[in-house]
Order: C-alpha cells, then sequence, then structure tokens
C-alpha cells in the first residue's frame, strides 16, 4: 500500500508512532522516524533526534530531511500532564512549524496526517482562541496561554482542537500540487500516556472509560494513518477521521437528542 514512498514518522519512539512507523515499513514505505528520544531496536530504520518544541531544532531536522517526502505523520505528542506552554508548543505550534517547513520538500500528491483525538472533538466552541492562536510562534506561546487561561489540562484540549481546526482549514492550500491534509482522532488509545490522561482528567475519563467496551491499541491507529497516506485516500481532504471506538458518534447524537 506504500511501496516506493518516503514517509517521516514524528513520535516514532513509543506508542502510536512506533506502530505506525513499524506498519509503513511493513506496507513497503521508507520510513524516517523523528522523535526527541531514541527508538529502541526495531523501530524506523532511519531516524533523526529532534525536539518538536524547539525552534532550533526543527529548523535543523527540517533541513537533513530529504527532497521528495511523500508522506508525513505528525504523531509526536505530550499529554496533559505537563507544563501548558510545552504541550501547546509540541502538540501544535512545533507541529505546524515543522509543517510548513518541509511543504517544499514533499513530492507532489503527498498526503499529511496530524494526530488529533477525540479531545478536540469540540473544537468550534474555541474560535476566538484557536483563530487568535493561527499566526503564533514558538517563542509567543508561554504570553498567549497566559493571555487566553490556557493551563493545566486545557492545554491538551485546545491544542488539539486548533490542530483540527488547522487541518479543515488547509483542505485546499496546497491542492495544485495534490498535497492533503487530514487527522485522526483516537479516543483513549492504551500507551505510556493513558495513565497521564485518566490522572488529569479525572471523572471525564473515568466516565469514558465506562463508555467504552475497551481502549484502544496503537494498532487500532496505525492502519487508520497508513491508509491516509496511500494514494487509496487521495480525494480525503481536510478531513478529521474518528478512530474511536465510537466514543465521537456517542457524543454526536447525545449532543443532538438522539439515543
Ligand atoms: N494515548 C492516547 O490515549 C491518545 C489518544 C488520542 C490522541 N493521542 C495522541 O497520539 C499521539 C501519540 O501519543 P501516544 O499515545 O503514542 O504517546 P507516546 O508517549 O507513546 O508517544 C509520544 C511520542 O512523542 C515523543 N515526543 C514527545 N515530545 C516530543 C518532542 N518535544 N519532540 C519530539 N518527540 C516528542 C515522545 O518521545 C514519544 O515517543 C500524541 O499526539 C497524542 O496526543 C493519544
Amino acid at each position: 500500500m506504500l511501496e516506493g514512498k518516503l514517509i517521516v514518522v514524528t513520535g516514532a519512539a513509543s506508542g502510536i508512532g512506533a506502530a505506525t512507523a513499524a506498519l509503513a515499513q511493513v506496507q513497503g514505505a521508507d520510513v524516517i522516524g523523528v522523535d526527541i528520544v531514541a527508538p529502541a531496536s526495531g523501530g524506523a530504520r532511519r531516524f533523526i533526534q529532534a525536539d518538536l518544541g524547539d525552534a532550533g531544532s526543527i529548523a535543523s531536522l527540517a533541513a537533513q530531511l530529504p527532497h521528495g517526502i511523500d508522506g508525513l505523520a505528525n504523531i509526536a505528542g505530550l499529554p496533559p500532564t505537563r507544563p501548558a506552554a510545552q504541550v501547546v508548543k509540541v502538540n501544535l505550534i512545533g507541529l505546524k512549524t515543522l509543517t510548513t517547513m518541509l511543504v517544499r520538500k514533499l513530492a507532489d500528491g503527498a498526503s499529511i496526517v496530524n494526530l488529533a483525538s477525540l479531545a478536540g472533538h469540540g473544537w468550534a466552541g474555541s474560535k476566538e482562541s484557536i483563530l487568535a492562536s493561527e499566526a503564533l510562534q514558538l517563542d509567543d506561546v508561554e504570553a498567549f496561554c497566559r493571555a487566553y487561561g490556557i493551563d493545566g489540562a486545557s492545554s491538551y484540549f485546545f491544542a488539539k482542537e486548533a490542530l483540527i481546526a488547522w487541518t479543515l482549514a488547509n483542505r485546499w492550500t496546497w491542492r495544485d500540487r495534490r498535497i492533503r491534509m487530514n487527522a485522526v482522532s483516537p479516543g483513549p488509545v492504551d500507551t505510556p500516556i493513558l495513565k497521564d490522561f485518566l490522572r488529569t482528567l479525572g471523572a471525564r475519563a473515568e466516565e469514558d472509560m465506562r463508555t467504552m467496551d475497551r481502549p484502544g491499541t496503537p494498532a487500532d491507529i496505525a492502519p487508520v494513518v497508513c491508509f491516509l497516506l496511500s494514494d487509496g485516500a487521495a480525494w480525503i481532504r481536510g478531513s478529521n477521521i474518528p478512530a474511536d471506538g465510537g466514543m465521537s458518534s456517542n457524543l454526536l447524537m447525545q449532543a443532538h437528542g438522539f439515543q
């Protein structure tokens, strides 16, 4: 499915990113993994260490990556237990900075996939802060978080909401080069950061766990990302695809007064 494609996967050292890098390789892709920590053996065959919350590190990464990239899977992310500004930097502004820098190195017809979350489901209700963050640079994130009262777990919700909005906003930005951008929004997935979600989100996360039959696994998410990276998804543009065991449908039906 990804035969002969050059795919960059961020967050490749763990969880969903590691599973995506491994599956893309099985499907025939040449994968370059990116992460702040080196992956254990058996990860992506090529690897570049980078801090996606740091402007200098992102610029150096973008310079090292080759031209002709067919797919960019933006999967690196921090949980809501980390300092709010750091979460917004890595999960949103660093991701946008890297992606924007890499567009000139993408092949025509390339696919960009952003790992969002069910936590971004309410994105349409955060219009003011999302629009205010549109041109935000990494150096200005602390001041932005103070100005918009983004602290604690709200940093994670805001970053994922703004990421979904950015994905939809860019449905046609590079249409002349057939470059498309989509998002995948998992519900709770059993990775090393699941415990951080349960700790930070408290009653809400416990309610989610009761509603769900089981948490997801990286193996539930990686095939969705790989499909979006493939040519079979060529006409899917600016979409946010839930992979959440039915959780977002459940929220929608409740919000609209259905069972
Ligand atoms: N696990 C869940 O329940 C869940 C649910 C929805 C969405 N997500 C999202 O999925 C993505 C992957 O998360 P995961 O669950 O696999 O967690 P994970 O902790 O297993 O993987 C995240 C990876 O990102 C890397 N990373 C963190 N900060 C970085 C930085 N500054 N620079 C470069 N790499 C960095 C980590 O080293 C790690 O390898 C994240 O964006 C997360 O928000 C996770």
